[in-house]
């Protein structure tokens, strides 16, 4: 019928039962009841719980079913994605572009992964999913299931269905949707899990307006954060956090607790321009109030356990590592072989870090570990002697300048 632009991609005689990752929000929920309509299939409903703050997964649920889902599941995913995708993350401090910690890319392979998951357990032959044609979801989302399954068709109704936001909201009215917060303003299209959430849409397009105030749900605009600077106590082993001020806790309960002194104190608000994968240039405003104050707490402490040459070597993969991810290819082995280096060159990041919460800024302000490559008695000015000889510094210099002395010669030997 229409003609195929991905072997994945379902034709109508391929829909009979549909597995829907569903959010709750209106593309999705719209979704619901327009693929029963257009398919005569039927739908089960999947949500992840990826530590979305304030989420009530009973009413997302409720609603499923009430919109017709013969099946409604909510899977809590937190755990799997603390260790097997934020620590990950941690340990190859990643980040893309100029502050983006990448939490929607990194929760994106997961959902896909377990959408497989539950398609193939309950008798589905299709996905279907809310992202539009114009963003990365749809790459990380897509490639996950191409890659797992090949069985699995996937159908994508908001790239096709052509209807505006207006056109949704009447098709929910007429539909008996509910419709959160009426029609008048837009919201945000809003992302979040446990390592941050971000905001695009409405005046976030243009870029010469200043984020409004009612953008900001986590975190506190730094103005109004507390006079008083707190310092948080964060110890590594091995890479991932595991005490938060002499407190053993999971990663979640880390992560969250983490996330609320962040909050609390105006850290991790990201206005960032973003090149997505897909070509277009993009505004996110981010608040990463977890993310803002481990990554650079955790590249501190890596820095002082690594060697010179580790530490320049690293940050390429790093970089490397960020950008597969960010580019939805969570499956290359690629990323699988860099993460070998990650836990190789986090073997020995094991320690404590001090982080000062101020008013919007989180500064490290102390380090202690049993592997840093320092010693304060080599390090101090007045002393000499022992390993470092001062003395022998000159015969390091004339060698070490060799090079860049003599060609410095023989570009300067004819100009007088
Ligand atoms: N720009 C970020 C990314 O590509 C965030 C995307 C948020 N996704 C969303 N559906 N609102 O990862």
């Amino acid at each position: 019928m229409t003609n195929q632009t991905a072997t994945y991609l379902a034709q109508p005689d391929d829909v009979h039962r549909v597995l829907l990752l569903y959010s709750g929000g209106l593309d999705t929920s719209v979704m619901l009841k327009w693929i029963q309509d257009q398919y005569q299939a039927e739908v089960v409903a999947l949500t992840v719980n990826l530590g979305q703050p304030g989420e009530d997964y009973d009413v997302v649920t409720g609603k499923a079913r009430q919109l017709g889902a013969v099946e409604a599941h909510v899977i809590d995913a937190r755990e799997e994605f603390a260790r097997d995708y934020i620590a990950p993350a941690i340990k190859a401090n990643a980040v893309y572009g100029l502050g983006y910690p990448l939490f929607t890319a990194l929760g994106r392979p997961l959902i896909a992964k377990l959408a497989v998951e539950f398609a193939r357990r309950s008798g589905c032959d299709t996905i279907a999913h809310g992202c539009t044609g114009k963003g990365n979801d749809q790459v990380r989302i897509e490639s996950t299931i191409a890659t797992l399954a090949p069985e699995l068709k996937v159908i994508a109704p908001v790239r096709t269905w052509k209807m505006g936001r207006d056109e949704e909201v009447a098709y929910a009215r007429e539909h008996g949707i509910p419709v959160k917060g009426g029609s008048e303003v837009a919201p945000y299209s809003i992302d979040d899990n446990l390592w941050g959430r971000s905001s695009e849409g409405r005046w976030i397009e243009d870029l010469e307006v200043a984020p409004h105030d009612d953008v900001f749900q986590l975190v506190t605009r730094p103005e109004l954060a507390p006079d008083e600077a707190q310092t948080l106590e964060i110890e590594f082993e091995a890479g991932v956090p595991v005490a938060l001020d002499g407190e053993r806790l999971g990663l979640v309960e880390l992560l969250e607790r983490v996330a609320a002194a962040g909050m609390r104190h105006g850290v991790g608000i990201v206005d960032h321009i973003e090149d997505r994968i897909v070509g277009l240039k993009v505004r996110d405003i981010y608040e990463v109030p977890a993310a803002a104050i481990l990554l650079p707490a955790h590249a501190e402490l890596e820095r002082l356990v690594g060697t010179i040459h580790q530490n320049q070597f690293k940050a390429m993969l790093d970089q490397k590592w960020a950008y597969l991810v960010y580019a939805g290819l969570w499956w290359e082995p690629l990323r699988t072989d860099l993460d070998a280096y990650m836990d190789a060159a986090n073997a020995q990041v094991t320690g404590r870090i001090g982080v000062r919460l101020y008013k919007g800024s989180a500064r490290v302000v102390t380090r202690q570990s049993p592997y840093a490559v320092y010693d304060a008695q080599l390090a101090t000015f007045s002393e000499s002697g022992g390993l470092f000889s001062q003395e022998a510094s000159p015969g390091f210099i004339e060698l070490w300048s060799l090079q860049s002395r003599m060609a410095w010669q023989v570009r300067h030997r004819d100009q007088g």
